[in-house]
């Protein structure tokens, strides 16, 4: 499975031909300025895992150039569909929806969710994704949870896990490792970090600390493709 890193929370996978994005938001991200054309991305699908501006501010742009279809909590997507997105598939907490390309599940997250213009975003989740090319689990902008202890007992063996390190809004490192154990998943993704004063991380330490923990924790550049 391709994986693209496109700054903060958003990526991208390719599965069965298929582009799944998630979380766009790149035309606000400084950092991502200079090594992302926001118009060349292809969306088939593109998943929120809730309704923070820093999730959401790119998804009418690039859902109705690409005619992508918007998975998200009901609230979400019906707000999504206000826009004029047309194709939308609500979810909620502990639900999964099958797809061409795969499964999505929508697990729990622990944070809070309005959209840009103060609509009520209902909750804030992750997901975790089964497909022919493998499984992993996007824990969204989360604090760590004793549900996650859920994701093993509940889902496909993970052979990745995206998850939010940057601290402040979410969970930091500490806690990042502490979920990776939870959902026995060793090799970890770090989002969610840099992108704003409050949430800068030393990336070789916070590299070290997984290593020092036997696992891997991988910090992709801005614009970066890599076979997952
Ligand atoms: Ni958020
Ligand atoms: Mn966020």
């Amino acid at each position: 499975m391709k994986f693209t890193y496109y700054g903060h929370a958003c990526f991208k996978v390719e599965i069965g031909g298929k582009h799944i994005l998630f979380d766009p938001f790149i035309s606000g991200n400084e950092l991502a300025a200079d090594k992302v054309n926001i118009d060349e991305i292809q969306a088939d699908y593109i998943l929120l895992s809730h309704g923070h501006q820093d999730h959401v501010l790119d998804l009418e742009s690039i859902a109705k150039r690409c005619d992508a279809t918007v998975v998200a909590a009901y609230e979400v997507a019906l707000w999504a569909n206000g826009k004029g997105i047309e194709k939308y598939q609500p979810m909620n907490h502990g639900g999964k929806w099958k797809f061409d390309w795969g499964t999505v599940k929508a697990t729990n997250a622990v944070h809070s969710s309005v959209l840009p213009d103060g609509s009520y975003g209902g909750n804030p989740m992750g997901f975790v994704i089964e497909s022919e090319e493998g499984n992993f689990y996007y824990a969204g902008d989360t604090a760590l949870t004793m549900d996650m202890k859920l994701i093993p007992m509940t889902c496909a063996k993970l052979d990745f896990a995206i998850m939010p390190i940057g601290d402040c809004f979410t969970m930091g490192v500490e806690d990042a490792l502490m979920a990776a154990e939870f959902v026995q998943c060793p090799k970890v993704i770090g989002v969610h970090y840099d992108t704003f004063g409050f949430i800068k991380i030393d990336h070789e330490q916070a590299k070290k600390q997984f290593e020092d923990r036997s696992m891997e924790l991988i910090l992709m550049e801005i614009g970066e493709s890599r076979d997952m």
